[in-house]
């Protein structure tokens, strides 16, 4: 799955959901690569969205690789069901219930599955805590806003993290970002080192999904 181009992963959280499917296909024709999926349980973060129906029902209508984002405790207990209903990358929080005390054996659980494993920090969390679990993910992703809403301002100290992380890495390993995404923000989390970008409103709020995806990469 891995080259050397820039993974765009528009994240549905700010598309229209009574037109979840015209809108996946939208940025699907518009050039995306991946589709992010934000799952939110009300616990980790102040807010919820959607669970494992929907990203089954999603499976269904893209052949877009399916980012799943789990901002939620315990996501060991959901992991099987989100493989199951089509995820082809499953990120967990290092700050989640448990994650940190395992943090291991749940990245081990999503490769299992046969699924990506991805790791993410907040922007508290310094990218030393995750150290030793790098090679261990296929994919790390860095918060640049608070996890629990899209359309927030990026936060530029949580893109220095990638500098520290990107070298920790190997080739066919994914660096991503998430949060406040735009024209300026991608071009600074790419020079840092990021091949994966994640952007919510700056797709879903525009009337051009093609340009915006051009754009970014
Ligand atoms: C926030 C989510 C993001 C969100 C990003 O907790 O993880 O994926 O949709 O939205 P923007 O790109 O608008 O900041
Ligand atoms: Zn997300």
């Amino acid at each position: 799955m891995y080259n050397n181009k820039i993974i765009i992963s528009p994240s549905i959280l700010s598309a229209d959901f009574a037109n979840l499917e015209k809108e996946i296909k939208q940025v699907e024709q518009a050039g995306a690569d991946w589709l992010h999926i934000d799952v939110m349980d009300g616990h980790f973060v102040p807010n919820i969205t959607i669970g494992v129906p929907v990203v089954k029902s999603i499976k269904r209508v893209t052949n877009l690789t399916l980012d799943v984002h789990l901002m939620i405790e315990h996501p060991e207990k959901y992991i099987d069901a989100f493989a199951d209903s089509g995820a082809d990358i499953i990120t967990v929080h290092y700050e989640a219930d448990g994650v940190k005390e395992n943090t291991e054996k749940v990245l081990n659980q999503i490769k299992t599955k046969g699924v990506l494993a991805g790791l993410s920090i907040k922007p508290k969390t310094k990218a030393n805590e995750i150290k030793q679990y790098i090679n261990l993910a296929d994919l790390i992703l860095v918060m640049t806003v608070e996890p629990g809403f899209g359309g927030q301002t990026f936060m530029h100290d949580c893109a220095e993290k990638l500098k520290i992380i990107k070298p920790l890495q190997t080739d066919g390993q994914y660096l991503q970002v998430d949060g406040g995404i735009n024209e300026e923000t991608a071009k600074i989390c790419k020079d840092f080192g990021a091949n994966s970008l994640v952007a919510g409103s700056y797709i879903f709020n525009s009337n051009d999904y093609a340009k915006q995806i051009q754009t970014l990469r």
